[in-house]
Formats: C-alpha cells, sequence, structure tokens
C-alpha cells in the first residue's frame, strides 16, 4: 500500500469528478487562479485519490475551507493523516480555523482530539442549520515576519535578514569584483562557480550576525530573475532547499522588484509613485500605485545605462565596474566635450548605444590629431548627457502621471551628480523622494527580503517547480 499526501496540479479533473456534489467542472482551476492562498492537499492511496483538504494558507494563519474522505474509506484514519498534514504545515501559524456542522459529533470529536477550540456558534451557517467556529492555537500571535532574503543574479552573493519588510537585521554579500576586475566584465561560468563556492558560508554568517537560526525565519524569498541563469540557479535551488528543509515558504522576487525596494529599507514607499530604475542590466521608467504593483513605462532599447557607464569605462581604462570612478572623475570636470543627447523624444523610452559610440569615436579622433584625452572632462561631459536625457523622460513621466513620490532604484542610483540632480528637480516640484542607501543601491539580499515580504501579502508563493528565468517582465 502506497500512502502519499500532495498538493495537486495536475490531478485536478479527477478530482473534480470524484466529489461531484461539491466540486462543478472546473471549479477548482477557478479557485486557484483566482485564489491564491488556496491549497488543495488529496490523499492517494495505491496512486488513487481518496480524499482531499482544502485549505487558506492567509499571511500568519490557516482556514480550512473543506475537508472529505470518499464514503468507502472513511473510519480509517485517512482524515486524521490529512489533518494532520496541514497541522505540520502550519508550525510557524498563529491558528488554523474552521467551521464544522454542530450535528457533525464525528467530525467536533476528530478536531477536538487535535486540539480545537469551540470558539463561537454560527447561526444557520448550513442552510438552516447551526455551525460552529473553532480554532487551534499554533503559535501565540506572530506579529512580526522575518523574511531570508536570497540574491545571486550576477556576481553577488548576498543573504538577508529582514524584519517586516522595512527592518534589515543582517545582511552580508560577498562580491565578486576582484574575481572579474581583469576580464572587464563578469564571465558568466566563472560568477556561478563563485558562487556555489560562497553560498553556504555567506548564509551562515549571515544568520550568525543576526544572532537567528533558520527556526527563527518565516518566509525565503530568491531571486528568480532576471539574470545570468547560472549564477541565479544557485540561489535558487539553495532557496528551494532551505524552503523544503525548514517547512517554510517559498517566495519568488524579481530583481527589479528588489531594487525597489531598497526604497523601502529607507522609508516606506508611498503611492502612487514613479521609479527612475537604473542599473547594469536595466534602464526603465516604473509607475506603482500600490505595494508589489508594476507598471513599466517605458525602457531602455539597446544597452542600459550601467552598462553604458562600465563600456565607456573601458575606453577609458578604467576599471570594472567604472561607475563609481566615472562619477568621481566627472565631479572635477569640466562640461567640455560635445556629445549628442540620445533619443531625445516625448517617449519614455531610452537609448544608451549611440552615447557610448560617441565616446569613442570623440577617443579615436582626438587620439588620431594626437591630442591627449581630459578624462575628467570627458567624464563631466559625459555623465552631463547621460542626466540630461534620464530627467527629461523622468519630468515627462512625473508630469503625465501627476505623481508626488519619487523613487530610485539599481546599481546607478549611486551616482552622485544623478542623485543631486534629481533631488533638485523633486525639490522644484515639491515631489517625496527617497534614493536608496548607497550600499544598498548596487545588488544585496536585504532589498530581495523587503521585496520579498510584499510579495507574500500579495499572494506569491511558489512551489518546489520554481525555475530561475534569465529574462522575465516585472510585474
Ligand atoms: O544594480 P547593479 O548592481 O547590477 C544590476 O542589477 O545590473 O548595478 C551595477 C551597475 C554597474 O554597471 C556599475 O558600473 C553601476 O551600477 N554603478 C554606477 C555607480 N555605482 C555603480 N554607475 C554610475 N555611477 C555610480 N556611482
Ligand atoms: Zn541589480
Amino acid at each position: 500500500m502506497i500512502i502519499n499526501i500532495l498538493e495537486i496540479k495536475d490531478r485536478i479533473k479527477e478530482l473534480e469528478k470524484l466529489f461531484p456534489n461539491i466540486f462543478t467542472n472546473n471549479s477548482i482551476v477557478d479557485d486557484l487562479n483566482n485564489n491564491p492562498f488556496s491549497i488543495y492537499l488529496v490523499y492517494l492511496l495505491n496512486d488513487k485519490i481518496i480524499g482531499y483538504i482544502n485549505y487558506y494558507d492567509i499571511y500568519d494563519r490557516i482556514e480550512i475551507a473543506n475537508f472529505n474522505i470518499l464514503e468507502n474509506y472513511q473510519n480509517n484514519h485517512y482524515g486524521s493523516l490529512l489533518l494532520e498534514e496541514v497541522i505540520k504545515r502550519s508550525i510557524n501559524k498563529s491558528n488554523i480555523t474552521l467551521e464544522v456542522r454542530i450535528d457533525n459529533k464525528k467530525a467536533i470529536y476528530l478536531y477536538e482530539k487535535y486540539g480545537f477550540k469551540r470558539k463561537a456558534i454560527r447561526k444557520n451557517y448550513y442552510h438552516g442549520i447551526d455551525g460552529i467556529l473553532m480554532e487551534k492555537e499554533m503559535m501565540k500571535m506572530k506579529k512580526d515576519i522575518y523574511v531570508l532574503g536570497i540574491e545571486s543574479s550576477c556576481d553577488e552573493t548576498s543573504f538577508s535578514i529582514v524584519k517586516n519588510g522595512v527592518e534589515e537585521i543582517a545582511t552580508v554579500v560577498a562580491s565578486q569584483i576582484d574575481v572579474h576586475a581583469d576580464d572587464g566584465g563578469v564571465v558568466p561560468e566563472i560568477a556561478s562557480r563563485a558562487h556555489v563556492k560562497n553560498v553556504t558560508f555567506v548564509l551562515e554568517e549571515c544568520l550568525k550576525k543576526a544572532k537567528m537560526t533558520m527556526d527563527d525565519i518565516d518566509l525565503i524569498a530568491v531571486t528568480q530573475g532576471p539574470g545570468l541563469i547560472g549564477s541565479l540557479l544557485v540561489g535558487l535551488e539553495t532557496a528551494k532547499t532551505l524552503a523544503w528543509l525548514y517547512n517554510k515558504p517559498l517566495i519568488p522576487v524579481h530583481h527589479i522588484a528588489g531594487h525597489i525596494y531598497a526604497n523601502n529599507l529607507v522609508k516606506r514607499l508611498e503611492f502612487p509613485l514613479l521609479c527612475l530604475v537604473i542599473s547594469g542590466g536595466h534602464t526603465e521608467l516604473v509607475f506603482m500605485d500600490k505595494d508589489y504593483s508594476f507598471k513599466k513605462l517605458g525602457g531602455t532599447l539597446d544597452d542600459a545605462v550601467g552598462e553604458c557607464y562600465d563600456k565607456v569605462g573601458k575606453i577609458l581604462d578604467i576599471a570594472y565596474p567604472a561607475g563609481p570612478t566615472i562619477d568621481n572623475l566627472a565631479s572635477v570636470g569640466k562640461h567640455n566635450y560635445q556629445l549628442p543627447i540620445p533619443l531625445n523624444d516625448n517617449s519614455y523610452n531610452f537609448s544608451f548605444s549611440g552615447l557610448k559610440s560617441a565616446v569613442i569615436n570623440l577617443v579615436h579622433n582626438e587620439k588620431q590629431k594626437g591630442n591627449d584625452i581630459n578624462k575628467e572632462d570627458l567624464c563631466c561631459s559625459f555623465q552631463d548627457v547621460v542626466i540630461e536625457s534620464l530627467a527629461r523622460k523622468t519630468i515627462h513621466a512625473i508630469d503625465e502621471y501627476q505623481v508626488k513620490n519619487f523613487i530610485m532604484a539599481g546599481g546607478v542610483s549611486a551616482n552622485k551628480g544623478i542623485r543631486n540632480h534629481m533631488q533638485k528637480i523633486c525639490e522644484n516640484k515639491g515631489l517625496n523622494y527617497t534614493f536608496p542607501e548607497i550600499k544598498y543601491c548596487t545588488d544585496n539580499a536585504a532589498m530581495i527580503a523587503a521585496a520579498g515580504y510584499y510579495a507574500y501579502l500579495d499572494g506569491r508563493k511558489a512551489d518546489y517547480t520554481l525555475n530561475a528565468t534569465s529574462s522575465i517582465e516585472l510585474k
């Protein structure tokens, strides 16, 4: 006899047919599509479904909605085993509740045996028959939610623990900058290997720093994409293993959602807001009217702004990543070189490959003429054009969407020149603004943990089929 309790995915139709007086055609499919909190567990006996339990996993509590064993299999403890499975899955929750018909003595006896207490009578709950609301207390009302965040999408292996989406408890980032410095950029194969080497140490260090164990963690949030596939997989498989081993919910997070929520660690986001996302892989304008709801207004048509900084750095013999150095040189240079403002139109899109080519051509022409390049001046001219391009599109979006809140996100938002300029724009327009802490502009897991908290509240829980995706839309 093979017994198995499974969360169903592909046997929904079978379950619908087995209990025709409870389910109609597609009713479970519809429920699963419309209710992200709903979970169905089935009891398999020699691969035949003989019963199920449907419960809602809502934030910090569990609500049992529906529970049934086929008539021929009742009185064999199968129901108890299903109930035990739900109790086992609820160890981190504050309570489990359910309603039962007042005349269903057998069921009430079972629930009481498992520690459920009668809390209230629901008059006429079952078409003329009263229901009893029963509750099993798990933990004392757990007020704080601790999220373990995992980030490994590019060249940083990072773990972090964040409380309630806003308060950072501990973060560890193992950067591979030294590993890739000689190559002038990230080498994917080398990056994946370095993640594998670092991942356990970084987790250990993070828990040690927080003075916590995995038992104190409530949720596991991990970057699902976009990023380098080999790198992403290291973090993702680690997250799945931890979620399975410690029976914690697994929350997939979009890397850019993470960058955006780095701002939430400075100040709680206020809506509606506009976010200028500027990183090594992204340049986009994102509108949000509530938590974890993203509307992309436009983005780069070619290179990302950070990528452009790094490529311009290469031409000027500046070590990777070149952004911070160019920023410093720009601050002491003069705008003496003429460069074109890219994609100077009314759209929300950006383009940076033309600007990069203009810098390459300028350097070659000057060299051919035998002139030295004034690096400070060229960096200043380049950065001014970048700022001008970003600012124009941003102002256009602020005006059109009438937002009162502005934030920035991504590695390039550490740029002093861009920050100063955007701050001035916000002050002139009377907008509230927040920029991430400098250390959380570039990749880190604190931002993933913060975003993961809101992703969870939005019902974005994954199962163990979760896979990494190198390119994935923010939505
Ligand atoms: O967000 P991030 O860590 O990686 C991606 O998700 O893409 O961003 C890394 C990028 C690199 O291109 C780096 O040159 C750039 O951010 N960056 C900067 C500055 N600091 C980092 N770019 C301009 N100015 C900076 N101060
Ligand atoms: Zn990033």
